[in-house]
């Protein structure tokens, strides 16, 4: 919304395409925009198109239908990159979603409505017209009937009703004809920020929650045509930025679409519901819930531009890659002091007595965070001498598991709104557990909803892929370990050697990146295959589950992470001359059995593809290849044995000719369960 200067159609168009382009990597199968076509407000223009952000890009400066010099004092924009659940992608299908042909409502929505099916039989009997398959367009519908009943509602109030109806979970931003200048927008489980750009100071860095009153929500399947209801008695309008208009506001699910305007933002809460009028920004709620506060905090970010620029790579993810020297650092950055080999985690300091004094840890999260669990679970249970479970968050929710009220749970999530980590959180605090956030996003929910925890610090992460916070989110938890053992004696000398390790990481892995050359190399021989295997077991287990996932996700190859152990029950049968198999050996407790898994591979003329430790000639006379990376403390060696791997991904994938950042099918931020 723009209150700031005259923007023209074109400028308009612009920032929301930028705004898009920063948030493709969350998903990226079609995309849209709604604008205002003239400049009171009276009709909106809509346009959709399969396919990434560029596509719809070319479809709009195409057209001719629109005034691109237009000029507009105030414009309610909305825009949105689709990753579809239910409808497959297509031009229909994209968002906004219309309440009727004349677009008097429409809405763009992340999340999945559940019970969308019920709201559309009820609505198609009252004669409206579906134009597409998504759960989404029976908001656009659903507010418009409501409109149509109790046209005396304001705005705001009939986004309230709306989401009364609604189960599952949803960011909604909405904009109408019928209330030109003005914008909606309300959350409930899926991530929303305001963005407040003010050419001024603004008045106050706290915005008041308001409660609305006398909010009788109505059953769905009967909603009353026009008595019956009563709505919020009207809670004074209040402008918590003062008088001054002065100000543009953006919606937005990531901070990365808002952070060339603004870096001041306000994370929504869960049912919070925002609205834009008049120039003025307010922030109702439906009820006051227990632990309400009573206000939201305009916060500042510290993210700059250039984080989520590429540089000169030719993708986030080679980016992200070669960013690890740096971001392991910052991940440490205040923590570890190695003169005199302390650490504090400030964010979890309070309350480590109470973990000392837990029944068991357990580490939750999917997809690399959940690798990231169990890379340092090893180290976890001996530093801490506690039971250590590693759990996949939509397996632990499938299972009850269950949880005591002495339990500490550390929820692992690069974005912080993984809907399945979420969910066993809200699950695990409801157990009455401790809860730990271990997150690579500031105001995300589950810093939010965590007791305590450690911010990984990485910087962004664009590529959909995971990489760099990977790295982070093992030395986070490594971090943590020695933090539980520092007043140990007879642990001390352990615990001296991994500080010292990790010192030395960032100049290691400064190293390991100089196989960029060689990777290629190798990956040149290897991208014509149909599969391809990782082993190693012990502390490279991860490693190898990690490495087999970016080969999966980036090059589309079917690819394993195999525990040697296992090696003789199943996966020795795929072993002949023409599969490439990639081994992790390196010099720790468990390379003799590594050592027998190699030459069981050998002799069935495998041609192995070995990652081990500088100038250990001995295993690398078995190898058909070799990358030597240097030697580190055991439970930090999967540090630097993933990363060629990631490399190995990324050139796979190149030579593949994939889109590295935006893989087929998936995306960054799954904030669906
Ligand atoms: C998606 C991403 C993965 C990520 C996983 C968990 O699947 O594509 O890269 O590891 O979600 O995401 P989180 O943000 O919770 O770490």
């Amino acid at each position: 919304l723009n209150y700031l200067e005259p923007r023209t159609k074109r400028e308009i168009l612009e920032c929301l395409i930028k705004g898009l382009q920063r948030l493709e990597y969350r998903g990226y199968d079609s995309a849209g925009v709604a604008i205002d076509d003239d400049a009171e407000g009276k009709k909106t223009s809509i346009i959709r198109k399969i396919g990434k952000v560029k596509m719809l890009e070319d479809k709009i400066w195409s057209l001719g239908n629109l005034d691109f010099y237009e000029s507009f004092n105030t414009h309610v924009g909305i825009a949105h990159t689709r990753w579809a659940t239910h409808g497959a992608p297509s031009d229909l299908n994209s968002h906004p979603h219309r309440s009727d042909e004349t677009n008097e409502f429409v809405v763009v929505h992340n999340g999945i409505i559940t019970n969308y099916s019920d709201i559309k039989q009820f609505l198609l009997k009252k004669g409206y017209k579906f134009e597409s398959e998504t759960d989404t367009e029976v908001i656009a519908k659903l507010i418009k009937h409501i409109h149509d009943d109790h046209p005396h509602l304001s705005f705001r109030e009939l986004v309230e009703q709306v989401i009364q109806q609604l189960e599952g979970a949803f960011a909604l931003v909405l904009k109408s004809t019928k209330y030109p200048g003005q914008c909606v927008a309300t959350r409930r489980g899926s991530p929303l920020l305001v963005g407040i750009k003010s050419k001024t100071t603004l008045a106050s860095d706290f915005i008041p929650v308001l409660f609305s009153k006398d909010h009788r929500s109505f059953p769905i399947l009967n909603i009353p045509n026009n008595s019956g209801m009563k709505h919020s008695e009207s809670t004074t309008e209040f402008c918590p930025l003062g008088e001054n208009k002065e100000v543009e506001y953006y919606f937005a699910s990531d901070a990365s679409a808002v952070i060339e305007h603004t870096n001041r933002v306000i994370f929504l809460e869960d049912n919070d519901v925002a609205a834009v009028s008049d120039g003025r920004l307010t922030i109702h709620r439906l009820k006051r819930a227990i632990d309400d506060t009573t206000g939201r905090e305009i916060i500042t970010l510290k993210m700059e531009i250039q984080q989520i620029m590429k540089g000169n790579y030719s993708s986030f993810m080679q980016k992200e890659i070669f960013e690890q020297p740096d971001s392991v650092i910052n991940t440490m950055r205040g923590r570890v002091n190695f003169e005199h080999e302390t650490l504090i985690l400030g964010g979890i300091k309070d309350y480590i007595p109470e973990i000392k004094r837990c029944r068991r840890l357990l580490l939750i999260g999917c997809g690399t965070s959940y690798h990231s669990a169990i890379a340092t679970r090893q180290i976890l249970e001996e530093l801490t001498e506690l039971p250590v479970m590693v759990e996949l968050a939509s397996d632990f929710l499938d299972r009850n598991t269950p949880i005591f009220r002495d339990d500490v749970c550390f929820f692992i999530s690069q974005s912080g709104e993984t809907a399945d980590t979420l969910m066993a959180l809200r699950y695990c605090k409801n157990g009455g557990a401790l809860i730990v956030g271990v997150t690579n996003t500031v105001g995300s929910s589950i810093c939010r909803e965590s007791h305590c925890g450690v911010h990984i610090n990485a910087g962004p992460e664009i590529g959909v892929a995971s990489t760099k916070a990977y790295t982070s989110q093992f030395i986070s938890l490594v971090m943590f370990a020695l933090v539980m053992c520092e007043d140990r004696i007879s642990i001390q000398p352990r615990r001296s050697e991994i500080i010292q390790g990790l010192k030395a990481i960032p100049d290691q892995i400064k190293e390991v990146l100089k196989l960029d050359e060689k990777v290629y190399e190798i990956a040149r021989t290897m991208y014509q295959q149909k599969s391809l295997l990782v082993m190693g077991r012990g502390y490279n287990t991860a490693t190898c589950m990690e490495g087999a996932l970016k080969i999966k996700e980036l090059t589309y190859l079917h690819s394993e992470g195999i525990l040697s152990g296992e090696l003789k029950h199943g996966p020795l049968a795929l072993v002949d001359k023409a599969m490439p198999v990639i081994m992790v050996v390196t010099r720790d407790p468990v390379y003799p059995k590594c050592m027998n898994a190699l030459q069981q591979v050998t002799a069935r003329d495998g041609r192995p593809i070995i990652i081990c430790e500088k100038g250990d000639t001995e295993t690398q006379k078995h190898a058909f290849y070799t990358l030597e990376v240097p030697h580190t403390v055991d439970c930090l060696q999967g540090i630097l044995t993933v990363i060629p791997l990631q490399l190995m991904s990324y050139h796979i994938a190149v030579l593949r000719g994939c889109n590295v950042d935006c893989p087929r099918n998936l995306a960054k931020s799954v904030t669906v369960e």
